[in-house]
């Protein structure tokens, strides 16, 4: 439908038709099962007028029932408006990918617009329209329970992986696409930079903090094509996202060009009274109607207030006109106006909907995304290996994490069942040791006699799901105590031990890295983790994750980041004693960025640059060779970053430029070669100006940010 036509509609409908569009309520309302409730259900007023009117609904799925819920709304609809559904589908709709902290280390790409195209279909055949994802929120500390969520704490990375997963989510033309569903890039903007790692709480930087860091990724996202964002619940510097005009108009519309719906998080229109920035519920739907916030997500602001707001000529009806000409263009770009039921489909949905075509890839991709971060040389195992198999995650579905929705975990794979399914059940012994948080003496003294019998130990410990995700912060990130205590008993009987880990966040692994034989990062991986998991501790799959977000020493570190600045003061200053660390503690963290073993090892060498002048338009070729020198197959990060030896403002000491994944055989060597041009060396300077400056650079090729080679290059401008 054109320009026109959709204003024409906008012209038809009455004042309170158009503010209903504006309205977002949660499935709850409309489903017989409830649907999904992600929020506070505050008591919302909502008179069932609006429920038959407003103009999108969110956390309700299912062929039937939203074929059902459609029908009923376009009977009440003027003009043939049809609703929209959304949906959180993060990392999966019903076959659930590992956390997208975890797809985030498997540095795949392909893997993720894979991962997106899969939980689109999904969702499309269940009659969803519009997916709350991606999360790009860049992150630096784990105490925040929704670093799960994202893919990490570098900028570059996670804008990569927001175009993948935009691409994965949306294809190429989603009015004819009916398996792919719409994108909603959040939370806008800089939710993960919340202090203390405390969820929801302030956000305070300067521009220039916001703009070379905390931006990028959101504008990856809209450069994409995304077609929605979602306004976060912090403050910047005092003003909340959802009325911020500055972040709404100025930079969302004006700069980045973004013409697609703005939607706010979950009453975060209302709880602009709570941040102390609106009097009551008719100044807030006042302020963000003006910031530019489409639709309100699951608060009555605007539906109690604008009419009068309108009609008292506080606020101008044109920017309620403007809002739903935006929804009504979504909806038109989905093709809901020629048909409403759009990819709704039973018959689909019982072929689509977790097919074993989409848990392979859903293994696939698992294996990809686990780290292996210790192995002294008792990985992988051997078949014939008398295993126990321990731990509060032995034999749990308890895998998935949080957001994932329709993931069931009875229909996960669990650790106990894959090792059930690989080895002989005579050489399996499986306690459970302990609880996540609490144990008895029974389950210890089990765990005990379970692996005196065995030849290694393989501990599955970790998170609860619910320990991570929105409102799950934590100040202590350690392994529950009675998992400690589990590790320090099974060690007296020196066996081997091997442990995997099921978190949402890097942990602090003191009391684990240290007294073990072998860890490996499993993170939440998902319906096909258990089985994703044996095929890496059985060399099946040789593990090739690096992780995009630092593990902290300790949580007094935090937070810790690899593309940090030198500091005036930094610690090599040779002999110096006054200078920037602690007196208790190292300033690494305990593993740092783009850190994974394999079980195989990587050489590289020639490491050249094709000039040591790099002149603006041209490119400068950086190769090196990579060899497999070791006797397991293997695929290899190697990581491209590049420094700025002085710039008009302190230049962090490396910033990941860019990376590529390669598969070598055992003996075989790749040469890999990276181009770094002058725009790639911008940055925002004191005024703001995003500019490159002449002058001397160093660049560093390897396997993480610090096992790295380097050499320099001058660019001339
Ligand atoms: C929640 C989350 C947001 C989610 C929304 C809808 O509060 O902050 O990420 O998409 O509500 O469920």
């Amino acid at each position: 439908m054109n320009f026109q036509a959709l204003a024409m509609i906008v012209e038809g409908m009455t004042l309170d038709e158009k503010i209903a569009q504006l309205m977002q309520l949660a499935g709850h309302f409309y489903a017989e099962n409830g649907g999904e409730v992600t929020g506070p259900m505050a008591d919302l007023g909502i008179s069932d007028s609006i429920m038959g009117t407003a103009g999108s609904v969110l956390g309700v799925s299912g062929a039937k029932d939203l074929i059902r819920i459609q029908k009923d709304y376009l009977r009440n609809s003027s003009q043939g408006v049809p609703l929209l559904f959304m949906a959180d589908v993060i990392h999966g709709y019903r076959t659930i990918f590992p956390i997208p902290l975890a797809l985030g280390c498997s540095w795949d790409l392909v893997a993720a617009e894979s991962s997106a195209a899969v939980a689109a279909k999904e969702a499309a055949v269940s009659g969803v329209h519009v997916t709350f994802a991606p999360m790009v929120d860049l992150v630096r500390d784990p105490r925040w329970g929704r670093v799960l969520e994202t893919t990490g704490e570098d900028h570059y990375l996670n804008g990569q992986f927001a175009r993948a997963f935009v691409r994965g989510f949306q294809g190429h033309n989603l009015r004819q696409d009916t398996d792919r569903v719409a994108a909603c890039v959040k939370h806008f903007a800089a939710y993960g930079a919340a202090e203390g790692g405390r969820d929801y709480n302030t956000v305070d930087m300067s521009e220039h903090q916001l703009r070379s860091f905390y931006l990028p990724a959101y504008q990856a996202a809209i450069e994409a094509g995304c077609q929605l964002v979602m306004t976060s619940f912090n403050t910047i510097a005092g003003m909340p996202s959802t009325v911020n005009r500055w972040l709404l108009r100025d930079v969302l519309r004006e700069e980045w060009d973004f013409t697609g719906v703005v939607i706010s998080d979950w009453d975060s229109v209302k709880e602009v009274i709570a941040h102390g920035v609106a009097h009551d519920e008719a100044e807030a739907a006042t302020k963000a109607l003006r910031a530019g916030v489409d639709i309100e997500m699951m608060s009555p602001c605007y539906v109690k207030h604008l009419h009068q707001l309108v009609c008292s000529g506080v606020v101008e009806e044109s920017l309620i006109d403007e809002a739903v000409l935006r929804i009504l263009q979504l909806k038109d770009s989905l093709g809901l106006f020629e048909n409403p039921y759009r990819g709704a489909n039973e018959e689909r949905e019982r072929e689509v909907v977790l097919c074993e075509e989409h848990r392979l890839i859903a293994r696939d991709i698992a294996e990809k995304s686990c780290v292996l971060l210790k192995n002294d040389s008792v990985l992988p195992l051997e078949t014939g290996t008398k295993i126990a198999l321990i731990g509060p995650f032995a034999n749990t579905g308890d895998i998935l994490g949080a957001w994932s929705w329709k993931g069931q975990s009875e229909e996960v794979v669990t650790l106990a069942q894959a090792l059930e399914s690989k080895i002989d059940i005579d050489q399996l012994t499986i306690a459970q040791g302990c609880d996540v948080t609490t144990g008895t003496n029974e389950q210890r003294e089990e765990a005990i006699r379970a692996a005196r019998g065995s030849d290694v130990i393989v501990l599955a410990l970790g998170e609860a799901s619910n320990m991570s995700g929105e409102a799950a912060s934590r100040g202590n990130i350690c392994l529950p105590l009675v998992q400690l205590e589990l590790i320090a008993t099974l060690k007296t009987l020196k066996k081997p031990i091997v442990v995997v880990l099921f978190n949402g966040r890097p942990l602090d692994l003191h009391g684990v890295l240290d007294q073990v034989d072998a860890v490996l990062e499993a993170w939440y991986p998902g319906t096909e983790g258990g089985t994703a998991i044996v095929n890496l501790l059985f060399g099946d799959r040789n593990p090739s994750g690096k992780l995009t977000m630092s593990f902290p020493y300790t949580v007094g570190q935090i937070p810790v980041y690899y593309n940090h600045l030198n500091t005036g003061r930094p610690e090599e200053f040779a002999g110096q004693s006054y200078v920037s660390n602690y007196l208790d503690i190292p300033n690494e963290p305990l593993l740092p960025f783009g850190f994974g073993l394999s079980y195989t090892h990587f050489s590289y060498s020639n490491f050249a640059l094709s000039t040591d002048v790099l002149e603006k338009g041209e490119s400068l070729l950086i190769t090196v060779e990579v060899k497999n020198t070791g006797e397991y197959s293997g695929e290899e990060v190697v990581q491209l970053y590049v420094r700025d030896l002085v710039g008009e403002v302190a230049r962090p000491l490396k910033e990941l430029k860019a990376f590529e994944k390669i598969l070598l055989q055992p003996g075989e060597k790749k040469q890999v070669t990276f181009s770094v041009t002058e725009e790639q060396l911008r940055y925002y300077h004191s005024d703001l100006r995003f500019e490159s400056d002449a002058g001397e650079f160093e660049v560093f090729v390897g396997s993480s940010s610090v096992d790295v080679q380097k050499q320099k290059f001058t660019l001339r401008c």
